[in-house]
């Protein structure tokens, strides 16, 4: 895959869910790093740093509060989604998508290799734009990370419970994770993303005027 095109890798990184418990080189975690860290911040300000979590005691325990987001909120989320859903593709698609979510739920701790991409917020606190300095380097090591033939999935539910899973990182007070990437070898294949048409989504000059 080292000799993919951009493109090639765009159209097929997905949420790899079900990752094996199988060791991770160091040197494919640094590519993915070098990736993150060559993203923009705004104002070049790169007030961010990378938590890389290998240690299974601390996975362990925020894996406890990733559960407990998914029992308390996210599970029922998805089983209301699918009771009021009829019978057809799009209800079997979202039942792999359920299916997938709680097994990276249940196994989260067992994925090696965590990135947990954090930024310095300062005294104030997060702010509404604050997300924009870190996601684009998540989004280069998500693609990264499948150009190398590693799956992973952007992960932001723990940031329910995101004070205890700081504490848990060991991060200070002016200090925000804002994603986990689980990263590891991926039990299944890369396929293509599948995404609705872009006529849909796509409008010229005012919202709602058809662009194609
Ligand atoms: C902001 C954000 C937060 C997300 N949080 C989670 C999460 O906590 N757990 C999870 O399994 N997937 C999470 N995802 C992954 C999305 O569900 C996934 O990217 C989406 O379903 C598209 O998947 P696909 O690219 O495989 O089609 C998150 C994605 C985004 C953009």
């Amino acid at each position: 895959m080292a000799e993919a095109n951009l493109s090639d890798i765009i159209f097929s990184t997905r949420a790899m869910r079900r990752l094996k418990p199988d060791p991770v080189p160091d040197d494919l975690i640094e590519q993915i790093l070098r990736a993150g860290q060559a993203a923009p911040s705004g104002g070049n300000a790169q007030n961010w740093g990378f938590l890389v979590v290998k240690d299974p005691d601390v996975r362990q325990q925020v894996q406890v509060y990733y559960q407990r987001a998914y029992d308390e909120g996210v599970g029922k989320h998805y089983a209301e989604r699918l009771a009021s859903m009829p019978a057809g593709e799009a209800r079997d698609k979202l039942e792999r998508q359920v299916a997938a979510v709680h097994h990276l739920t249940l196994h989260f701790h067992e994925v090696p290799v965590w990135i947990v991409p954090c930024l310095d917020v300062g005294p104030r606190g997060p702010v509404g734009m604050s997300g924009s300095s870190v996601y684009p380097a998540v989004q280069n090591m998500l693609l990264t990370a499948r150009s190398l033939g590693l799956g992973s999935t952007l992960t932001c539910r723990h940031m329910m419970f995101g004070k205890e899973c700081d504490a848990i990182f060991g991060l200070p007070d002016t200090v925000v994770s804002f994603a986990i990437l689980p990263v590891g070898w991926p039990e299944g294949k890369f396929g293509p993303v599948s995404r609705g048409p872009l006529s849909q989504v796509v409008y010229r000059d005012r919202w709602g005027q058809p662009y194609f």
